[in-house]
């Protein structure tokens, strides 16, 4: 009898790879090399040369951080998926700034199936270990990594969905600017942005957000609308979490025994398609008191406001027991 050969699943596959590249890498080297590219990153971007120079920054960036740009591109994709026509996935991906790869793996753990995949990034060490990290996972081999510089000078070829992920806050104005004229008039499906979760982080996503709604996309998610964000500017930062997987290298450059992290990410979903946006959004991590369950939500009707669902909401404070922080309420099916 045959027995079905199950592929390993993209995340555990990264985590794999990742884990092997710090093989036979004495961990103090490892730690020093994250501590440089901690010190390289502090106060200096944007810059007008790439910080990932060589094969031990881009290790350092690749086993430090990518795990966690992984899993926020992934929740993003996840949302943008929710909101996307059943079935809808799609058929090319370019991922701009997108060094190592984290975001061309986000996608491969969102739809299944291959697709033409393009990498851009300036940064060619970053490529090339994007190649080899690539090259454990059959559906990413065929990905081209290509050296590409964000500029005036920049174009992306047509393709379904523009990936732009951690990459505006290394980025000038006019940086910033081309890189989501580029992407608005490369997509033909879908542009997502993914920032980390900062009060600077949520206004570089904004930025982007009205310049992709000015393009004629509307969003799919997180926002349930295209219209103005309800926060005052200044007031608050619209931002997520996802968890995060420590490595070794983590616990040992973090100190602690934590076995996860918390990584806070802002992030915008914009399509052409006609998307169902989410009827609220969860946007704190719900309260849960004795009897209830507090939600703060960003709704449809433009509002921010707090529900509270009770026990006499039956199935609905069931499912609002269940909700996360960044979930869309009410949920499709709340039994
Ligand atoms: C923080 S890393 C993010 C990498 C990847 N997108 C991720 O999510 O893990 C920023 C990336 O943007 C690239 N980058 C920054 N400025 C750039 C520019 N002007 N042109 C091309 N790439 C740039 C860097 O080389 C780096 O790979």
């Amino acid at each position: 009898m045959n027995v079905p050969v199950t592929p390993f699943a993209p995340a555990e596959t990264l985590r794999a790879a990742l884990a092997g590249l710090l093989d036979g890498l004495p961990p103090r080297q490892a730690a020093q090399a994250v501590d440089r590219l901690i010190a390289n990153y502090r106060g200096r971007t944007p810059t007008d040369a790439p910080v990932l120079r060589d094969r031990s920054d881009v290790v350092a960036y690749a086993a430090y951080r990518m795990p966690a740009t992984f899993e926020a591109v992934r929740s993003a994709l996840d949302a943008l998926a929710e909101a996307a026509p059943a079935g809808w996935a799609p058929d090319s991906h370019v991922d701009v700034g997108g060094g190592t790869g984290a975001a061309t793996w986000a996608v491969a753990a969102t739809w299944e199936g291959e697709r033409p995949v393009t990498v851009l990034d300036w940064a060619e060490p970053a490529l090339a270990l994007g190649r080899e990290l690539a090259a454990s996972y059959e559906p990413l081999r065929s990905v081209a990594w290509q050296r590409s510089r964000i500029g005036s000078a920049l174009t992306i070829e047509s393709t379904d969905l523009v990936t732009v992920s951690y990459v505006l806050g290394e980025l000038t104005e006019d940086g910033r600017r081309a890189v989501m004229d580029a992407a608005a008039s490369a997509a033909r499906s879908a542009v997502v942005i993914v920032e980390p979760g900062t009060p600077d982080g949520y206004a570089r996503v904004i930025e982007a957000r009205d310049r992709l709604i000015a393009a004629g996309f509307r969003i799919a998610a997180p926002c349930p609308h295209s219209a103005a964000c309800p926060i005052a500017p200044g007031t608050d930062w619209c931002h997520f979490s996802a968890r995060v997987s420590r490595s070794s290298l983590h616990r040992q450059v973090k100190g602690g025994s934590l076995a996860y992290e918390d990584e806070k990410f802002s992030y915008v979903a914009a399509v052409r398609f006609p998307a169902v946006p989410a009827p609220a959004r969860v946007v704190r991590r719900p309260q849960i008191r004795k009897g209830q369950v507090l939600l703060d939500l960003c709704a449809a009707d433009e509002t921010l406001h707090r529900e509270t669902v009770t026990k006499r909401h039956g199935t609905l404070y069931r499912a609002a027991r269940d909700a996360d922080w960044g979930d869309a309420w009410p949920p499709s099916s709340p039994d």
